[in-house]
């Protein structure tokens, strides 16, 4: 078992698919070895280093894993969809799949502000959890996608506006197998455990989600469209090669319309602003040159294809001075 969190200067980094199936068989032992035949629970959230946990812990105890999957409403298109499919039908895990869209965007009706915004989802979050934990019996683990960044870093990024943190009073020994690798190590351990590519190299994603894309008070219209134009984006990133390129892109879409004409008749709609940045730790970023082809594309499908949207803009903001998130 991994006593303490300091990653020994000896450990080898997982890099290839050999290392990675070493490190597996090593965890499997060691979680089984931990774990006995308790149950443990997890809150897959559908990012790297949850899934990759979940799929360890399948290949380790199988049905003792619970995970429970949180749809806030607030996810990208697809990504509940996605979660399902691979774990429940792929892998043949105990997921419990809540769908809480309402109410978080009952909650979220009407707030503006965007640290209000965090702290209600993040507290919703919580409650959620809380509420699917107490209805299953017998949990004696938590498992969590921790790796040694959040270690090294607990007052980084993850820590201080992360949501899906947990409550701290849950009285569970932890279950952390990811917590001494890096990002990297993690993706080829994904892909070792046999997860989608789509899923393993995902971009980073915020917890609270589209909540703090879809600029000001929520509306689930202009939700809609926000994770319609956002597929689009990422659809014409894949085509064109950029989504391997660049770390990080979305849309934004803020709560003001502008005028403009579609079909002959005045069509009053939202602007969609479009960011890709670049950057090794997400304290400073630069700006991605996207060609003007592709701009285009994205442009002609997101205007065309999207109920609500009638331009696009580009944000050619670099970190500082603009945060790569909006809100
Ligand atoms: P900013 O906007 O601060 O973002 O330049 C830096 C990185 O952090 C991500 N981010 C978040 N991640 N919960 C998260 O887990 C959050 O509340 C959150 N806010 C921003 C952002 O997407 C970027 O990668």
């Amino acid at each position: 078992m991994q006593q303490n969190n300091v990653r020994p200067e000896s450990m080898e980094r997982v890099v290839t698919p050999e290392l990675a199936n070493a490190f597996i068989e090593e965890q499997v032992r060691e979680i089984r070895a931990q774990v006995g035949d308790k149950k443990v629970l997890l809150a897959l959230s559908g990012g790297v280093d949850s899934s990759v946990v979940a799929a360890l812990l399948i290949k380790a105890i199988g049905k003792q894993l619970v995970c429970v999957h949180v749809n806030h409403g607030l996810m990208r298109k697809g990504e509940s969809e996605q979660v399902i499919e691979v774990f429940r039908n792929g892998l043949d895990a105990n997921l419990v799949y809540v769908d809480a869209t309402d109410r978080f965007l009952d909650l979220l009706a009407g707030v503006a502000d965007p640290e209000k915004k965090r702290k209600i989802i993040g507290n919703e979050f919580i409650k959620v959890f809380d509420e699917e934990s107490g209805k299953l019996s017998g949990i004696s683990f938590l498992a969590q996608g921790t790796i040694y960044p959040d270690i090294l870093e607990s007052h980084g990024v993850k820590a201080h506006h992360n949501v899906g943190g947990l409550p701290e009073d849950m009285e569970m020994e932890l279950v952390e197998p990811l917590k001494l690798l890096y990002k990297d190590e993690v993706r080829v351990v994904g892909k070792a455990l046999g997860l989608p590519d789509e899923m393993v190299f995902r971009q980073p994603f915020p917890g609270p989600g589209l909540g703090v894309r879809c600029l000001g008070a929520i509306t689930r219209d202009r939700l809609h469209a926000l994770r319609e134009a956002d597929a689009i984006l990422r659809e014409e990133f894949d085509k064109c090669g950029l989504a391997d390129k660049v770390w990080q892109y979305f849309v934004a879409v803020p709560d003001f319309k502008s005028v403009g004409v579609r079909d002959n008749k005045r069509y009053e709609g939202w602007p969609a602003i479009v960011r890709a940045v670049n950057t090794v730790d997400a304290m400073t970023a630069t700006i991605e040159e996207i060609p003007y082809d592709v701009l285009h594309r994205i442009t002609d499908r997101i205007t065309h294809e999207v109920e609500g949207i009638n331009r696009v803009l580009l944000d050619l903001t670099p970190k500082p001075i603009g945060t790569i998130e909006w809100e």
